[in-house]
């Protein structure tokens, strides 16, 4: 008649709930990823991403700022070239008036070390086909030349003021060439956030307008297969073993488990990315009315931590640092 048992005792009130919250959610937790544009007078929104702008100079500094004001743990910073800036071997990604390493210069001189100023190490943004390394004769991904543009797009981001770098490029051997290179350089304090376990998703789909990709076809000869759990494990494996500062998984909802079994094999912190169209996906339903956007958002950010997550980069960090 009376169930012994009432685990709905501790749901009653919200102060009990609060009480008895295992996972938490603080502004520190909360790294905002910012494109930055060349050639751009203004702002300018991202259609697929609505709230999200690719700025320019000046108001990635403004809004920067704001992120910091408002509590996140970091900044993650992604360049968008002019399209006759590209090329084959991503040199925009070098140079150190390429549009990214200008960006990384003026945010480090304003904000100093009061957050931690993260660039994606990658050369997708920079190459005209698009992929996140040099092509090989065959038109095929070639690792070990790649990993040689890595290691200097790298040294040159170390120089222009990143702390962390985050090669996301998923080519084998990446974290060890980058290591070496930055010690080569005099960046031993130069950290790794290394992009270890990144799928082949479908739902980077708006990320591709975001940073103006010239891509057709895919990147499934160097992301990971969706179908696979183990090699995650292996992949992170191998980045400690080179070095990883950290490590991330990328996506976040649809590889909450992955997210669970590195957190929980990991010697390092964990991220993971809550990427453009999870952003996308929230965002449109919502603009429908057919969810409640504030609470979608905070569930699928507690979601992401539950799973194992020490640090989530999400589009909504500052907004949501700044009411946490
Ligand atoms: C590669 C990179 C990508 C994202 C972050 N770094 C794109 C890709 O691998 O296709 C995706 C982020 C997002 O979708 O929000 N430079």
């Amino acid at each position: 008649m009376f169930p012994a048992e009432r685990p709905r005792r501790l749901r009653a009130t919200p102060a009990l709930r609060r009480l008895v919250a295992e996972t938490s959610l603080e502004p520190r937790h909360l790294v905002l990823p910012m494109f930055v544009a060349d050639g751009i007078d203004e702002p300018r929104e991202i259609s697929s991403m609505p709230g999200v702008f690719q700025h320019t100079l000046g108001s990635l500094t403004r809004a920067a700022t704001e992120a910091v004001e408002a509590g996140v743990g970091g900044l993650m910073l992604f360049g968008v070239p002019r399209t006759e800036d590209k090329d084959a071997n991503g040199s925009g990604a070098t140079d150190p008036d390429g549009i990214l390493n200008r960006a990384l210069r003026v945010l480090r001189a304003e904000l100093g070390d009061s957050t931690v100023i993260m660039a994606d190490t990658c050369l997708d943004e920079f190459t005209d086909h698009g992929h996140c390394g040099v092509l090989a004769a065959d038109g095929r991904v070639d690792n070990d030349a790649t990993l040689t543009r890595y290691v200097d797009m790298a040294v040159a981001q170390a120089e222009s003021g990143a702390h962390l770098l985050g090669p996301s490029g998923m080519m084998d051997g990446q974290i060890a060439a980058i290591r070496e290179g930055l010690d080569d350089a005099g960046h031993q304090d130069t950290g790794i956030l290394a992009y270890s376990a990144k799928y082949a998703s479908a739902f980077y789909g708006p990320f591709r307008e975001a940073v103006g990709s010239s891509l057709s076809g895919d990147r499934r000869t160097y992301q990971q297969d969706a179908a696979n759990r183990r090699e995650s494990l292996r992949e992170v494996d191998l980045d400690l073993d080179e070095g990883a500062d950290m490590v991330m998984v990328k996506p976040a909802m649809s590889y909450l488990d992955v997210l669970r079994e590195v957190a929980d094999m990991s010697t390092v912190p964990v991220a993971a990315y809550q990427i453009s169209g999870e952003y996308s996906m929230i965002t449109a339903a919502a603009q429908n009315g057919w969810i409640d956007r504030d609470a979608a958002v905070l569930e699928s950010l507690l979601s992401i931590r539950r799973a194992g997550a020490d640090i989530v980069l999400t589009y909504w960090a500052a907004e949501f640092a700044a009411r946490l």
